[in-house]
């Protein structure tokens, strides 16, 4: 089965980790995003898979190549302006002739694909929903069904009074290559609103795949620490290291910490994880990281404090306080940021956002 990734947003709640970089590639554990997902469908034996961009697509393909060092194929679709989930599925429908997988392109899960596609081929409905649950779901598309499990009603970001199920759209279809003849082409067009309600009034069998699997979506800071803490978890208490580096005897780390190759650590140096730190990062002496996620080649300085906070790749943090704070990619920061800043690319700072 062939698989289409939905990887063309702007990413903006990222933002601004995303002004140079689109979310499909930020590092996730050290390794490009798209790196978790193709490994999870290679897992399910999807090796045939399209790319649907819009948002800086060079950077896509450059970090990604034809997919061969991961047991996949990959071939690209690009759209000149974004046409959303839908449309942007349509524009790649020449490579679509038979059942098809898409996926959002920010979802880490465990879901398991094998049995949702199993089951799709045994009941034959036109279209497979994966949904997971979630504490509140007013933020999401909900999803209603019958005790067969058939979809009976989408419910776009319910008020609380109007909750009826935890279950959300999970981001992972399957669908049948009809679907698409009720997409218009070159047309910005959503799934969630423009195509599944009215294929569903119109009568057309709708399956859902509930999963209690593991389920998260990387698109906002605090959700991607999450996805961090969670697979730092699954590695148990330990340091890794995944290249040459200098860990002087003097630091401290303790937890599970991911440290790249060529990375520096001097004495006096506290790190307590889950944390994460790029290839080639400096860090000074008497520092605290606790909890962040650190991109390649960053610096930090003597007596700088970063806690739960995330830092693009070729930044310093010159001595300052950060607790919360997103830091965007080659900038310096020279003073302390008032919790849950963000620093853009440009040097701007916005103050005082809770991370979420
Ligand atoms: P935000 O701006 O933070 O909402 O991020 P986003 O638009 O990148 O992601 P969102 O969660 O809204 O979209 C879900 C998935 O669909 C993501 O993987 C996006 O990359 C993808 N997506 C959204 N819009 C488009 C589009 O117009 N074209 C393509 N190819 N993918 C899209």
């Amino acid at each position: 089965m062939k698989a289409v990734i939905l990887v063309g947003g702007e990413g903006t709640r990222l933002r601004p980790l995303t002004c140079n970089l689109p979310k499909a590639i930020v590092p996730v554990l050290n390794r490009p995003f798209l790196e978790h997902l193709l490994r999870y469908l290679q897992q399910h034996g999807i090796t045939d898979v399209v790319l649907a961009m819009g948002y800086q697509p060079a950077a896509i393909q450059r970090c990604m190549g034809d997919g061969a060092r991961l047991g996949v194929r990959l071939t690209y679709s690009v759209e000149d302006s974004p046409l959303g989930t839908a449309g942007a599925v349509k524009l790649a429908a020449a490579r679509l002739d038979d059942t098809f997988l898409v996926l959002n392109g920010d979802v880490l899960t465990q879901i398991d694909l094998t049995a949702m596609i199993k089951r799709h081929r045994e009941a034959k409905p036109k279209l497979s929903i994966a949904l997971t649950p979630v504490d509140n779901p007013t933020a999401f598309g909900v999803v209603e069904t019958d005790d067969s499990g058939m979809v009976q009603r989408f419910v776009e970001k319910p008020p609380p009074e109007k909750v009826t199920t935890n279950m959300i759209n999970a981001g992972i279809y399957i669908m049948e290559p009809d679907v698409l003849e009720m997409i218009p082409t070159a047309t910005r067009f959503m799934f969630e609103r423009d195509v599944f309600p009215p294929l569903l009034a119109n009568g057309a069998p709708v399956l859902a795949y509930p999963s209690q699997a593991y389920w998260i979506d990387i698109g906002t800071p605090q959700k991607y620490l999450q996805a961090h803490d969670d697979l730092l978890r699954e590695r148990g208490t330990a340091i890794i290291t995944e290249g040459k580096t200098e860990i002087h005897p003097a630091a401290r780390l303790t937890g599970t910490v991911l440290i790249g190759a060529g990375c520096q650590i001097a004495p006096g140096a506290r790190i307590t994880g889950p944390a994460v730190l790029g290839a080639g990062c400096k860090v000074s002496k008497d520092t605290v990281i606790e909890g962040s996620v650190l991109w390649d080649s960053v610096t930090i300085d003597d007596k700088s404090f970063i806690r739960r906070s995330i830092i693009g790749a070729g930044s310093r943090i010159a001595g300052s306080r950060l607790q919360g704070c997103v830091v965007g990619d080659n900038i310096t920061i020279r003073k302390d940021l008032p919790p849950g800043s963000r620093a853009w690319p440009d040097g701007k700072i916005e103050s005082g956002i809770p991370l979420k």
